[in-house]
Parts: C-alpha cells; structure tokens; sequence
C-alpha cells in the first residue's frame, strides 16, 4: 500500500512518519492539542490545529492497522470479516467520480482526486463501534461532509442525506451469484443537521495511507457517535432529500436497526447486550478487552444535542 499523499501536497512538505506518529502522543498531552495531522505546518492546518476543538480524536490505544485491516465488514465482498481484505483485490478505487444531487442548488460530479486535492485531509482519532459490540479506535483522514454540502449549495427543502455504494459485481464478489445477502447497493441515510456536524467525516485514508479497499476505498462515510453500519463505503451518490431516506439494515430487519443508530448502552439489540464491547487487538483475557460502550460512543458533549427531546429507544 503506497503512502497517502494528496496530489497537490509535494512529498517535502509530508512530515515523516515517525514524526507524526510521536507527535500523536504529544499532541494527545497538550490541552488543547485536538489533531494530528499527516501534514506539514502549512497555514492551513495551523488554522485547523487552532480551531479544531479536542473532540477530533480521543486518547485511547490505537486499533493496531493490521486489525483495521483485516477484520472488516464490507458484504459486496463476502460474509466473513476476513473476506473483504482477501477478496478485493479486483476491486477499482481509481477512476473513481461521486455525484452529489438532488435538493441543491449546484448538483455535480466530483472526480475523487479532484475532492481530495479541494479540502484539506485531516486526521481524526475516534472510536468505531460496531452493532455487533465490538470496537476499535482509528486514525482516519478525510475531510469534513460539510464542506463538500456547502459546495452543492442544498436547497431550504431539503432535511435528509441519503448515500449510495458503487454496484460492481464483476469486481465485488458478494455481489454475484444466487445468494445475495443484503439487496445491492447499499444505501444509508443522515438527518440533514447530523451530515453537518462538525464530526461527520468523509474518509479518504486511514493511518496516513491511502483507504484500503476492504475499509471502503476510495471514500466512506464516519459517523462516529453512530454504529459502525452508518459508516458506508465506497460511495459513487450522495442525494439532497426532504424525505428519511432508507438504510440498507433497517429495511433488511426493522425490528433490529433502525435510522438513527446512535449508539446506546441503555438499549440492547434484541439478540445482545450493548451495554460493553469488545476492543479488537486487546487481549480478551481476564475482562481485559472489554470496555463498557459509552453513550453516543463517547461524543454525547458534542452531539446529544441533536436529539433534545426525541425518545431515544423509540429511535433507535
Ligand atoms: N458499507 C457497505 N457498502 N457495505 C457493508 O457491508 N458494513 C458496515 C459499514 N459500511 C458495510 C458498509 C458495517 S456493519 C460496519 S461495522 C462498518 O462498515 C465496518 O467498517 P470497517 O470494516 O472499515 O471497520
């Protein structure tokens, strides 16, 4: 996997690695210290280091990248979490165009390198909690969704962000054959003032590298105070909407996902408790592992907001 470089950032202006991995740990000390970064200190990320409050990455122990990696959900590559890593190696992240429609005053087509050479990439440590109750903790780059929405200027009628994955069976296994387990593409939605949160990522790379194609290449959704499943992967459409857009879990088993899918201790999926996880790459001996699953996933300071008012077990 080549290292991450946006196109327009020269390779002397990258800090090296070893520097910007120590820096992490340094950064984490400082108070207001919020982000590390994969670039040099360019005006822009000086800005960013400035305003980006602490929330943008928490301090615990990194998810190591092979865990990252290789324990994957991603079904147009197969069922197991094994499978997307071993099975995506016909899969073409490049050329690659998102269309951004719908109710928006500029709708567009955005080549992938184009997006990623207009915002700044930055990094953002957060939790990753799947609904299966279990964690991990991943340094992401990506960009803020927000600023790809101002971009297409949306409409005052429009509420909703519904999101789509490419569709390509002849380079995405789970998607040929007589089995299908899940209806093609995948789809997935956001309320219009959650796809504004500061939060909302689109990612471009994790650990500095370019995104490998089993985490979602070349660009996916992190939604982090929400589960895993909201975070959807190689997206080719994102559509301005007055309308709740449907979710590709909650349509397959309502009685189990729903749109929202904060994540919530207090409400256990019908099969399992939610109340702990699981956090891959720790040793799963003695307890030791295991973390008690915080609400919001730990981000209720910067979004319960969002939901004053709303009965959280009745949107689950
Ligand atoms: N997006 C698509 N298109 N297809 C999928 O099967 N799985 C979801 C989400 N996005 C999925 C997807 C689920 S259930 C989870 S937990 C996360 O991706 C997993 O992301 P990761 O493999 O990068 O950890």
């Amino acid at each position: 996997m080549p290292a991450y470089r946006p196109p327009h950032i020269a390779s002397k202006e990258i800090t090296p690695k070893s520097a910007y991995l120590s820096r992490r740990s340094l950064m984490a000390a400082s108070a207001g210290g919020a982000l590390a970064t994969l670039f040099g200190p360019g005006a822009a990320m000086a800005e960013a280091l400035k305003t980006i409050p602490s929330a943008y990455k928490v301090d615990d122990k990194l998810t190591p990248k092979k865990d990252v990696t290789s324990y994957n959900n991603f079904y147009e590559f197969g069922l197991d979490k094994a499978d997307p890593a071993a099975l995506s190696g016909d899969f073409k992240p490049r050329p690659w165009t998102v269309v951004v429609d719908g109710m928006v005053a500029k709708p567009q087509r955005f080549d992938i390198d184009a997006l990623i050479k207009e915002f700044p990439v930055e990094e953002r440590v957060y939790r990753m909690r799947c609904v299966e109750a279990w964690s991990m903790v991943i340094p992401w780059d990506g960009f803020p969704l927000a600023a790809l929405l101002d971009k297409v200027e949306p409409l005052g009628s429009a509420k909703y962000v519904a999101f789509e994955t490419v569709v390509r069976p002849a380079e995405m296994p789970g998607q040929k054959g007589l089995f299908q387990s899940l209806p093609w593409p995948y789809v997935e939605g956001l309320r219009l003032d959650e796809a504004r949160h500061p939060l909302t990522l689109l990612a471009v790379g994790l650990y500095g590298e370019t995104l490998p194609s089993q985490n979602g290449a070349p660009i996916r959704l992190v939604v982090p105070w929400k589960y895993g499943f909201k975070g959807i992967k190689s997206i080719v459409r994102i559509t301005l909407t007055d309308k709740q857009p449907v979710n590709t879990w909650q349509a397959a088993n309502p009685q189990e996902y729903g749109f929202y899918a904060n994540v919530n201790p207090a409400v256990d999926h019908p099969r399992w408790s939610q109340a702990s996880e699981r956090r891959i790459g720790e040793s799963g001996f003695f307890g030791a592992g295991r973390h008690p699953t915080l609400p919001f996933n730990g981000y209720a300071d910067e979004v319960a907001s969002l939901y004053s008012g709303m009965d959280l077990k009745a949107n689950f």
